[in-house]
């Protein structure tokens, strides 16, 4: 069974998935390819955004490969592309939708859709849009059928590897029929975790917010290199593979807790349990901590702002 994308709304994250999805797309076995979608579809606000969208793909592509065959149908077999401003238009043509659009816009975009009056029962949406439940959505289209997926992703996402979080809403018998496509391509963003959808709004903050928390003390450390007199480049490629390479310390040791693997590094009288105990001091732990769940408190306000 083949199948179709519409992105609703193609900004920064609708532009990372559409770039992860078609990279592999390109790239896959023929077998993975089967569970990937043919057609891809996106809309816009702006003419100006839509002009942009179409750039974006053919610099995407020109980047995995130069096959001009390839580069003339942006990627797909049986190619077919529309980027544009008519939402009615991706809905009807789009056998999966993700809308990748603000909070704020989506209730207006979910009643233009029920004003519609589409049969939804073949439609399977996925939503992005942070604070909005599918109990909400559903309200709306008044459906309860449907497939309804909610995914949390990050900027990462784009080059593949962003942390997922997915929970999936709607009957037994379409979930059976989708779920495992659904996954595949969903699993093109990075690493995918599925939860209940009661978790989407810590997921938000975690997953979604989670890479400005992260840069924010990559910013530090390469001040501090440069305060300690190391050039800006060089102390950027020490502090970024820094934490990468913890980063791939925590997965290669099976998870093992930060508290065991940290402590690892601390020589009693060293220094780098006095850089702990100066950052404990300045609430650098609990701080990180209350910024995330602040964030996810957000979160959980922004589907209420209708
Ligand atoms: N950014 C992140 O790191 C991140 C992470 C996780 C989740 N999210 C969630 O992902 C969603 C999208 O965020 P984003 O950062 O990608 O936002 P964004 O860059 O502003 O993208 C939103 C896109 O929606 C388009 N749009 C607005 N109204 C529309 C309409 N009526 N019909 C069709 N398209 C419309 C905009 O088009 P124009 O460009 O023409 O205005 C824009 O390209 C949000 O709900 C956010 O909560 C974001």
């Amino acid at each position: 069974m083949t199948y179709s994308v519409g992105i609703l709304g193609c900004g920064v994250m609708g532009q990372s998935f559409l770039s992860a999805v078609q990279k592999f797309r390109v790239l896959g076995t023929s077998e993975d390819k089967e569970k990937l979608p043919t057609k891809f579809y996106t809309t816009n606000h702006n003419e100006e955004s839509v002009k942009n969208v179409k750039k974006v793909l053919e610099e995407n592509i020109k980047k995995i490969t130069e096959d001009e065959e390839v580069l003339k149908n942006f990627g797909f077999e049986d190619h077919e592309c529309y980027t544009g401003k008519d939402n009615i238009k991706l809905i009807e043509k789009s056998d999966v939708v993700l809308f990748s659009i603000k909070p704020y816009q989506m209730e207006q975009v979910l009643n233009q859709i029920k004003e519609a009056g589409f049969d939804l029962k073949n439609k399977v949406f996925i939503s992005l849009v942070a604070g909005w439940t599918t109990e909400s959505m559903r309200e709306i289209l008044n459906n309860k059928e449907m497939i309804i997926t909610r995914l949390m992703t990050n900027t990462p996402a784009k080059f593949g590897e962003g942390a997922v979080v997915v929970s999936h809403t709607g009957s037994e018998e379409l979930l059976q029929k989708w779920k495992e496509k659904l996954n595949f391509m969903i699993e093109q963003l990075g690493v995918m975790v599925e939860l209940p959808e009661s978790k989407m709004d810590a997921a938000t903050a975690l997953v979604g917010s989670g890479p400005a928390f992260v840069l924010n003390f990559l910013e530090a450390m390469v001040d501090a290199g440069i305060k300690m007199g190391i050039p800006y480049k060089e102390s950027y490629i020490l502090a970024l593979k820094t934490v990468e390479g913890t980063a791939k310390m925590g997965q290669l040791t099976n998870y093992t807790h930060p508290s065991v693997l940290k402590h690892q590094v601390c020589t009693p009288g060293g220094t780098t349990i006095a850089g702990l105990v100066e950052m404990d001091n300045r609430g650098v732990k609990s701080g990180v901590i209350n910024g995330i769940t602040e964030a996810a408190r957000v979160a959980s306000e922004l589907g209420k702002k209708k």
